[in-house]
């Protein structure tokens, strides 16, 4: 039986993670799951019902209370929490400035991890996040480590709100990167980090092409085994 490929993309935030992950699941025609949406729908979630992160009861109630669903049109994948289309509000700053300590709760991360690997286990898939390569597919095949001058990701990150209409700084967005960094980096349950098998992809001076090719490259040799 052939086996699927599954193609792990993690990094820092606003690093470029799922504009690659969705060109080269188009390419490929393979599934492509951001699983910071899933994170970010919980934490829309926990915030609308203002669920207390220190009662274990209340988050293992509210987890039960989420279903996730993700539909696709184009590549441009939306994400559904409970049915409805909340892909545009989980870009919102006051989701970014709560998601992180959102996902270091254990019970979240591993129902979030648990839904992650059902959807990898029998279908071509690329997936971006932060312990893909580490924790939800140790063993994907091809493994992408994305970085960036941190100065260039927040003004990425920055035109892209901006463009949304939103009423932020520069200086906000970097501050936040930073403070993601950290926090996903130090946290205790799977921190975000490089598996040892993992290929760095700095993308300061590449363009999204070059960043393809370059995925493409390393995929390529697996389609001709699959
Ligand atoms: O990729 P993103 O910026 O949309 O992710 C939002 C947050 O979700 C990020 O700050 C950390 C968390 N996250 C995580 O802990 N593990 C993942 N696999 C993906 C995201």
């Amino acid at each position: 039986m052939n086996k699927n490929i599954v193609v792990a993309i993690d990094g820092y935030s606003s690093c470029g993670k799922s504009t690659l992950a969705k060109a080269l699941a188009k390419q490929l025609h393979f599934i492509y799951v951001d699983s910071g949406a899933m994170y970010r729908a919980v934490t829309l979630y926990f915030l609308r019902n203002h669920i207390d992160l220190q009662n274990e009861d209340q988050v293992k109630k509210a987890l039960d209370e989420i279903d996730l669903n993700f539909h696709a049109k184009d590549y441009n994948t939306h994400i559904l929490l409970n049915g409805e289309d909340v892909s545009e509000e989980i870009r919102q700053m006051h989701i970014s400035e709560n998601v992180s300590a959102i996902s270091a709760i254990k019970q979240v991360r591993t129902a979030m991890v648990k839904q992650q690997q059902k959807m990898g286990r029998s279908k071509n898939i690329v997936m971006d996040g932060r312990d893909i390569g580490t924790t939800v597919f140790p063993h994907a095949q091809v493994k992408l480590f994305m970085t960036a001058d941190p100065k260039i990701r927040a003004e990425r990150r920055y035109k892209e709100l901006i463009a949304k209409g939103e009423n932020v700084t520069l200086e906000e967005i970097f501050e936040n990167l930073a403070h993601r960094d950290y926090l996903d980096t130090t946290r205790e349950e799977s921190p975000l980090t490089r598996a040892e098998d993992a290929i760095i992809l700095d993308n300061t001076k590449l363009t999204e092409e070059d960043q393809l090719n370059f995925a493409l490259d390393r995929v390529t040799p697996f389609l001709k085994l699959a």
